[in-house]
């Protein structure tokens, strides 16, 4: 089998740089270990910056996001039993919408194949080779046949527990990381959300935050230990410990309903440099990693894919100069989010016996829910700053 690009994984980052570079007249072959169910019923985060929804829109993959993506215009900051908003779009001029992120896949999975895009679900032993010189390619067992697929490019999309970085040699990539004492035990449950806004709850037992996918889900998260036992949490403990970490003596009370999903999600960061090598590419989870308290993975993912399907598109047509940027013009939005997904976590999450820095976490709330300069700082990056300041 032959194509132009050769993107292994089908996440949100893997499928938009197929759709991308479909809308710019190059094919490509999509590589996937799971199956399609499995890939679009993952549930995962679900807040789009505004940049993420002009890409999704502007690429013709926005209509039911804009029908049923839920836009907001601000957040709440929780801490010593009072609520602080944050005016997200007064602030900056820019709001931020709700769309579970495996509804992001499910649109882009049915637009590839509605163009006749080859998507290899179940592809098994995916292996890289020759991307160091001018000959890459991909091969992998699928229905039960070993395939090899030349390409001029290879994306590695593969996300946090991908292969394709593994295939870079030992000593060309720094490695960046931060580990954290803690994790978010999350939930979906059928139950109405009780605030039209996120709020994210800094409190003694440990950080909470309340969100949502609909008018009828809600989506929680709590703070909790790394290897945090989950059969030791009914649902019981659970709404009760959301109960005392979101409530206050101003009486918000979470509705409760069936918990019909829970899971623990890890706390890292991660970077690794550069984002290429030869002729692969890495872009998303498989290249960086953020805790979600700022809410910029899938965000990230996305800016990655729009500088990866630019340069590639501008390298077909003589011009290699942007492809050879890559990296380069990734790992500044990508610090900018380290930075903040850092801070945001190191803000919200106690840590148990350390009182200074309950103190710091409390001094530093306060802050910025009362100068508007710093509330502004906040705002303007989880809205997240327009594209065009990378490049200056
Ligand atoms: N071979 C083929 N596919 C693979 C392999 C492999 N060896 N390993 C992993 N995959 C697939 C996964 O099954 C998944 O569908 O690669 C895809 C990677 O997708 P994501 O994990 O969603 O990562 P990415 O597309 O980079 O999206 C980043 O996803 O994890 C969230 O928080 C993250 O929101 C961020 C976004
Ligand atoms: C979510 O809706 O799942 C969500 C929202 C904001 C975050 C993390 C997760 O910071």
């Amino acid at each position: 089998m032959r194509t132009q690009v050769g993107i292994v994984g089908a996440g949100p980052a893997g499928l938009l740089l197929a759709h991308l570079l479909h809308r710019e007249g190059i094919e490509s072959v999509v590589l996937e270990n799971q199956t399609r169910r499995r890939v679009e019923e993952r549930v995962r985060a679900g807040l789009l910056e505004q940049n993420t929804t002009d890409v999704l829109e502007r690429s013709g993959v926005g209509e039911r996001m804009r029908r049923e993506g839920l836009t907001h215009h601000g957040i709440v900051l929780r801490f010593d039993g009072e609520s602080h908003r944050i005016a997200i779009t007064d602030l900056t001029g820019r709001s931020i919408t709700i769309y579970g992120q495996q509804e992001v896949v499910k649109d882009l999975i049915a637009a590839r194949l509605a163009y006749g895009g080859r998507i290899l679900f179940e592809a098994a032993d995916v292996a890289l080779e020759g991307f160091d010189g001018r000959s890459p390619a991909i091969s992998a067992t699928h229905a039960g046949e070993r395939i090899r697929i030349d390409c001029d490019y290879i994306a590695g999309c593969d996300g946090s527990h991908g292969v394709s970085r593994g295939f870079i040699p030992e000593g060309a990539l720094t490695h960046f990381e931060r580990q954290y004492p803690f994790a978010w035990l999350g939930i979906l449950a059928r139950a109405p959300p009780i605030s039209p806004e996120l709020i994210y709850a800094r409190h003694d037992r440990g950080f909470a935050l309340f969100t949502m996918r609909s008018a009828s889900l809600t989506r929680a998260y709590l703070q909790c230990a790394p290897d945090e036992d989950l059969s030791a949490w009914s649902d019981r403990r659970i709404w009760d410990e959301l109960q005392a970490r979101l409530g206050t003596g101003d009486a918000l009370r979470l509705t409760e309903g069936e918990i019909v999903l829970r899971g623990v999600t890890p706390m890292r960061s991660y970077v690794c440099e550069p984002m290429q090598y030869g002729r692969l590419f890495l872009a998303g989870d498989v290249a960086h990693i953020v805790p979600p308290t700022g809410a910029k993975g899938l965000n990230l993912a996305v800016h990655d894919i729009c500088m990866l399907a630019e340069g590639i598109a501008a390298a077909y047509r003589g011009d290699a100069s942007l492809l050879e940027r890559y990296s380069a013009r990734c790992l500044k939005r990508v610090w900018r989010a380290e930075h903040f997904s850092w801070w945001m976590t190191s803000m919200l999450h106690p840590v148990h016996g350390d009182s200074f820095n309950d103190r710091l976490q409390v001094a530093q709330l306060d802050y910025v829910t009362r100068s508007p300069a710093a509330a502004k700082s906040l705002a303007e990056n989880y809205a997240g700053l327009p594209y065009a300041a990378d490049d200056r």
